[in-house]
This record gives C-alpha cells, structure tokens and sequence, in this order.
C-alpha cells in the first residue's frame, strides 16, 4: 500500500473514556465526566423543541449551503453571509483549512501545548510544523512570529489556550498581526469564546476588518451545549472564506446541528446564565487551589489547568475510581498536571473532594 510516509507512525485521536465505560469498569453508579470541556448544564430549552420539529425529515440530505443558520449568524455576527464557512464541528474547518494550504516543502507555526489537531492535520499533509513552547501558559508571540519565514502557510493562535486557559490580548494580537506576513493565513481558534470576561479582550470581527489574512474559528460544542450535533463556524474576509470553500465537503453540516444551532444562538439568556456559573465555578477552583498549595493557570475558559506535582496519569485513574473522568496533564504535553472542565457547583465540590482525598492519601504514603 503506498500511503503517506507521515501515517505509518501517526495515532488516532484517543478519545475519553465515556461514563458508561467508567460505570462499568469501576461499578460505580454515578460518573461525572469534566474531561472535554462539554456545558455541564446541558443545552437551551430551546433545542430540545426544535428537534421534534425535524423529526421527520430524516431522508433528506442537509442544505448544503447551511442556509437558514447562515443568515442568523450572519445577523448575530454583523457580518455578511459570504464571510462565513460552517464545518463538521471547528475540527472539520481546521482539517479544511490544512487540506487547503499545507504540503511538504511549506511548514506552520503554533504554540505548545495548544490544541492537538492542528498539529495532527500538518503532519497527515507532510508540513513542517514549528512548535513554540508556551510562556507561563501564554502564547510566545514574540518567538513565534520569529519563526516565520517564506514557506510558512499557516499561524496557530488559540486564545483562550487549551489546556491553559490563558487568553491573548488586544493590544498583543495586534501586536503580532503587524509582524505577520500578509501572505500567510492566522487561524484565531476561539472555541471558548463565550466564557471570556477578560477587559482587554480583543474582538475578532475588528480584528478580520483590518487583518484580511485572519480566519476566526467558534463552535457551538462548548458553551452552547450542542457538542453531539457537531456544528463549528469560521468568519474571516469573503475573499478567504470563497477560497477555503472548494476543500468543504459538500453536505457537511448535518440538518439538526443547523436547526439547533439556530435554536441555540436565539437563547442568549441562557448563554449569559452557563457564563456567569463557569465564572463563579472557576472562583470554587481558585479557592481550593490556594487552600491546597496548588499552581494553576488563572482561566478564560471552561476549564483549569491545575499542577498537583504528581503523576497525571495516577490522579486521573484515581479520580476516575471516584467517578470523575478529568484530563491527564500527561496526555496533553504538561506531565504533572490535570485539565478539569468547570462543572455545576456541586460537580466541582465532588471532584476537589476527591483531589482532597487523593493529596492525603499520597501525602501519608
Ligand atoms: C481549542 C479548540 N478548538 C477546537 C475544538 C473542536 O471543537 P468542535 O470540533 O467540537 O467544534 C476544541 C474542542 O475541544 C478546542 O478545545
């Protein structure tokens, strides 16, 4: 078989474990999983209506075009409709945007750790992929526009990080944008947007006005509850988006994803209620990371990058033992550390209960 030579050593993306899984390996009776960033309090009302109301028109491919979900987002946005690209989750823009630009012989710039899939679909596409090591849990903005150079396609910026939490500001984007080539593409990977509450935020619709090499990328998987339809979008210059668009498979947003997205971004009530608890979740963390002598990163986003010292790998099979299914810091390039997504108030008291318990017990060893 004559396959790429890149795949013969690339893995599949490792997926959780999911609570069922848990259930049954652990006996427990109730998991909770604070492992991929998912809302804790579930999705608008407003989409649980709206699937009855599509539920016979099952045979029928999707609108190609995402119609009706372009339109209010284009609304919503205050943007045009031609200045907007929606993908199988923001995982399918990604891989768009990769299968568009990267080839052996160009390479792409992105901090770590960061997202794992954007270095993944360089890898699957033969560029070479310049990593930035991240500073404080920051973007090296510094470092990374130094390494770009004549045959660097693509920029990396995810902000708020994951699996830090840390955000970019205004006045540092702008910073870096400046430096950066015209002719080389910036994705701006906002995919827990919503939570942010930092003042010196920038805002990305400014930002694709007086940078037209910049794609934003958002989803509806994170706080608007919708993760298992996989809905994401990107808005970047018209020119950009009409570009990207040949690489778009051609039914690729499924109908109820488009429905519910629709559905979920008319309830920004709702939006503003999972907002203000991750934020008063988030207060239950730092709380208890003082009480216990931990580091952890201040966060932006729906989840904390917390530094217990220990093996990642030990303190997630033993919260896992507890019922909570969080991230090894292992896995995700930061070893010593987990990733817990903010959960409901009683969630997170559950879940630092049991990192109590685990601090005591290998204190007493
Ligand atoms: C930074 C970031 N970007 C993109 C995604 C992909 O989201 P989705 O494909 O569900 O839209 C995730 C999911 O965890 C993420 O953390």
């Amino acid at each position: 078989m004559k396959w790429k030579e890149q795949m013969l050593s690339l893995k599949a993306y490792q997926p959780g474990r999911t609570t069922d899984d848990v259930k049954k390996a652990y006996g427990l009776k109730e998991v909770v999983k604070l492992a991929s960033n998912e809302n804790p309090f579930g999705s608008s009302e407003k989409v649980k209506e709206c699937i009855h109301a599509y539920a016979d028109s099952f045979a029928i491919y999707p609108d190609g075009y995402t119609g009706s979900l372009r339109t209010v987002m284009a609304e919503f946005l205050q943007l045009d409709e031609k200045q907007l690209i929606f993908g199988n989750g923001s995982d399918e823009i990604i891989l768009m945007i990769s299968r568009a630009m990267l080839e052996p012989g160009k390479n792409t710039v992105m901090p770590t750790p960061t997202f794992p899939q954007y270095r993944h679909n360089a890898v699957v596409e033969g560029a070479e992929v310049r990593e930035i090591e991240l500073l404080e849990g920051a973007h090296d903005l510094d470092k990374m526009a130094d390494a770009i150079d004549e045959n660097t396609a693509i920029v990396w910026l995810c902000s708020p990080n994951n699996p830090t939490g840390i955000h970019i500001t205004d006045n540092e984007l702008r910073a870096f944008l400046d430096r950066v080539p015209q002719d080389v593409f910036v994705v701006l990977d906002e995919a827990y947007y919503e939570y942010v509450t930092a003042e010196d935020y920038f805002d990305a619709r400014e930002i694709i006005k007086q940078y037209k090499n910049v794609i934003v990328l958002r989803t509806f998987s994170k706080i608007y509850g919708l993760a298992a339809f996989r809905v994401g979008y990107g808005f970047a210059d018209e020119s950009l988006i009409a570009q990207l668009d040949p690489v778009r498979e051609p039914f690729n947003v499924n109908t109820l994803g488009q429905q519910t997205a629709a559905a979920a971004i008319s309830d920004q009530s709702f939006i503003e209620m999972c907002s203000s608890e991750n934020k008063a979740g988030l207060e239950q963390f730092y709380a208890f990371c003082k009480e216990e002598n931990l580091d952890y990163y201040p966060s932006e986003a729906n989840f904390i990058l917390i530094d217990f010292k220990c093996d990642s790998d030990e303190l997630f099979e033993y919260l896992m033992s507890k019922g909570y299914i969080v991230r090894s810091g292992a896995a995700l390039g930061v070893p010593g550390t987990v990733r817990v997504t903010v959960g409901s108030k009683e969630q997170n008291e559950g879940v630092m209960r049991a990192m109590k318990s685990f601090l005591t017990e290998t204190v007493k060893r």
